[in-house]
């Protein structure tokens, strides 16, 4: 049988050949904070040098500190404001991958939505990182074999009482995917979404977290319980690694198993 050169190494070579991400350099939108946060650190960790950015400039510094290995960058922008996008656009420099973990909450009822909040909600959650892609895309700031990832939501396929505007936000991150993943086939660009079920992050307001009847209740509700913010990470990791070469323009539910 033809193996794969790399396979004939020992297990740990095998495994950082593949699943490293050594000499790649990653733009973390969000990474001031939670899901964003984990997915620095774990690429950090996997050997990639960091581009993180988001809002707050002393968590996106605490962040900073904590990342280990060398040559990290912090660009702080906001991301639905285009000149501060177009900055980033330009600043960030070549990458090798990008994550896009920035995201709004938007739990409101039908019935209450007003213009401006469905404006904010698919500014931040859909306009903004589909317009960073393309604007990076533009400038050919992404390598060829580059990976890029978008955190859409389970709500985005499966919908519950309240999330109208938020899943409408996601879903529309999912109906960009394959367009934008078949158009970058050409330069061997990969782009693909992750749909995380519920994570323990602040999106959700610290109060509801602290109230041990919501967290209970939730946690029987997904048969792994509810995600932490690393199992979210180490899909990235895996879809910015050479492993996750072959795979493009797909959804992957992180959800534990589902809510039910
Ligand atoms: N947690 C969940 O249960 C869950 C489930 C499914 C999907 N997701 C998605 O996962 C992503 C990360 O969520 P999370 O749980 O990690 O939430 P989080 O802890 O609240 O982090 C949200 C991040 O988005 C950044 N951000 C928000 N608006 C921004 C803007 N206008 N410009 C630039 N950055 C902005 C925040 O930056 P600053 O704080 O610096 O402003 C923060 O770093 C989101 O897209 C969310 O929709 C989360």
């Amino acid at each position: 049988m033809n193996m794969s050169p790399i396979l004939s190494e020992t297990p740990r070579d095998v495994a950082r050949a593949l699943f490293g991400l050594s000499g790649k350099t990653v733009l973390v939108t969000g990474a001031s904070s939670g899901i964003g946060a984990a997915t620095a650190f774990a690429c950090a960790n996997a050997g990639a040098r960091l581009v993180i950015s988001g809002r707050d400039v002393s968590r996106l510094d605490a962040v900073f500190s904590s990342l280990p290995g060398e040559g990290h960058r912090v660009l702080p922008a906001d991301l639905t404001d285009t000149g501060a996008a177009q900055q980033l656009a330009a600043d960030c420099g070549a990458l090798d991958g990008v994550v896009h973990c920035a995201g709004m909450p938007g739990q409101i009822p039908m019935k209450a939505v007003k213009d401006a909040f469905m404006h904010d909600v698919m500014n931040c959650n859909y306009h903004a990182p589909i317009m960073l892609t393309c604007r990076l895309l533009s400038r050919q700031a992404i390598r060829k074999g580059g990976s890029i990832i978008f955190l859409s939501s389970i709500a985005a396929l499966t919908g519950t009482v309240g999330v109208g505007p938020y899943s409408a936000s996601k879903a529309a991150l999912i109906g960009a995917l394959r367009p934008l993943a078949l158009e970058c086939v050409r330069r061997h660009i990969r782009a693909n979404a992750l749909c995380p079920g519920l994570v323990k992050t602040p999106f959700l307001s610290q109060g509801m977290w602290e109230d041990p009847d919501f967290f209970e209740e939730k946690n029987k509700r997904y048969p792994l319980g509810i995600g932490k913010p690393e199992d979210i990470a180490f899909a990235c990791v895996y879809l910015l690694s050479d492993a996750g070469v072959h795979i493009t323009g797909q959804l992957i539910n992180i959800d534990g198993g589902g809510e039910f």
